[in-house]
């Protein structure tokens, strides 16, 4: 996964060392509904290296689109941490450049989407 050769890979940090653009750990996230709790995201690691592609897989209900949507800050986790380029996605605010939306090609040029 990624091209670490380019030399692009992480953000550096104020001691010279990189650190992943996506840290996200033991990310949990159970919806509360009438009916009863539903675990969607359950103990999540992943690390994403600026230059990375990474594609996410799985059957439908697996929680692709929550972690997404996590990222994106449109859903707060109920454990764990996700942080982006050193931020978690609430601290980010109005800097973010990450963007969903469910038609790709109507999504603004520069933004990073995905299809949901
Ligand atoms: N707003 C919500 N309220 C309650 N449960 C939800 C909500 N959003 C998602 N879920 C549930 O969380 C789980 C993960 O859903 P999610 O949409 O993230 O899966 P997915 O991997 O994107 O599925 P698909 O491949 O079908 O798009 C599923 O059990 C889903 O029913
Ligand atoms: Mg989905």
């Amino acid at each position: 996964m990624g091209d670490r050769a380019s030399g692009t890979s992480g953000a550096a940090t104020a001691a010279g060392q990189t650190r992943p653009v996506i840290d996200i750990r033991g990310l949990s996230l159970t919806f509360q509904t009438d009916d009863k709790p539903v675990v969607a995201l359950d103990g999540i690691d992943l690390k994403i290296e600026a230059g990375d592609f990474v594609s996410l897989i799985g059957p439908s209900g697996c929680g692709k689109t929550t972690l997404l949507r996590v990222i994106a800050d449109l859903e707060r986790p109920t454990g764990g941490t996700a942080l982006i380029d050193g931020m978690s996605p609430e601290g980010r605010g109005s800097s973010a450049s990450t963007a969903m939306c469910s038609r790709p090609r109507r999504c603004s040029p520069g933004a990073r989407s995905s299809a949901t």
